[in-house]
């Protein structure tokens, strides 16, 4: 089954056989990615740092220069296998309010339309909640239908459309209803 797990220096050789998958793909390829040159994370000192340096993302310290706020990143995987990436940002500017909101993801390019980045997202709501945020905001461009059916089955209401992307706002799992229980 896969997991929400912190980044690991475990998955090098899938996340970068990943990376490759993006790139492959051509432009535009997911920001996380950008910054990344699968050459030098090879060596696995770099591919340390790399990792220590997503995780110190989550405090204000740590956080990358064009980064607006902390963001937690997980990764979704099965065993050794990276699937996915989830950041969950910890608020909101004005700039993420329109474009971005609370929660980016992508699932790669081999392991997409198997259901892995709604589950995913449904893993990391509770995240969110945790880290305080009672509802997320999601956004995403009006012509990714494969998102918005991951936003709307995660209980993603659509409240806008602003610049040509649909925002949603979606509970976490604090104000979820109680699931009634009959026994
Ligand atoms: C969007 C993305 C995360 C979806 O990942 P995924 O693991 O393939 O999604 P799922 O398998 O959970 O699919 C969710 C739904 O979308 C549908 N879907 C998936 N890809 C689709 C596509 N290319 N076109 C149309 N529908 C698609 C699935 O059939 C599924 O529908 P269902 O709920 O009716 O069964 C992935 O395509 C991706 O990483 N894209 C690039 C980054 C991105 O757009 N991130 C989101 C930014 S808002």
């Amino acid at each position: 089954m896969p997991e929400l797990i912190d980044p690991t220096v475990r998955l090098r050789t899938s996340f970068l056989a990943a990376v490759a998958e993006f790139h492959e793909l051509g432009h535009p390829v997911p920001w996380f990615v950008t910054d990344v040159d699968p050459a030098a994370l090879t060596d696995p000192t770099a591919f340390a740092g790399y990792v220590a340096r997503v995780l110190a993302e989550r405090t204000e310290a740590g956080m990358r220069p064009d980064a607006a706020v902390p963001m937690t990143t997980l990764w979704w995987a099965e065993g050794d296998r990276l699937l996915g990436r989830i950041a969950i940002r910890r608020r909101l500017t004005p700039r993420l309010r329109r474009v971005g909101g609370h929660i980016g993801y992508d699932v790669r390019p081999g392991a997409r339309r198997r259901g892995h980045a709604t589950a995913m997202l449904a893993a990391a709501l509770p995240v969110a909640a945790a880290l305080g945020i009672t509802e997320v905001l999601l956004t995403c461009d009006e012509s990714n239908t494969a998102s918005r059916l991951v936003i709307e089955a995660n209980g993603g209401r659509l409240v806008g459309v602003e610049e040509g992307r649909l925002r949603y706002l979606a509970p976490t799992p604090a104000q979820l209803p109680e699931i009634r229980k009959t026994g």
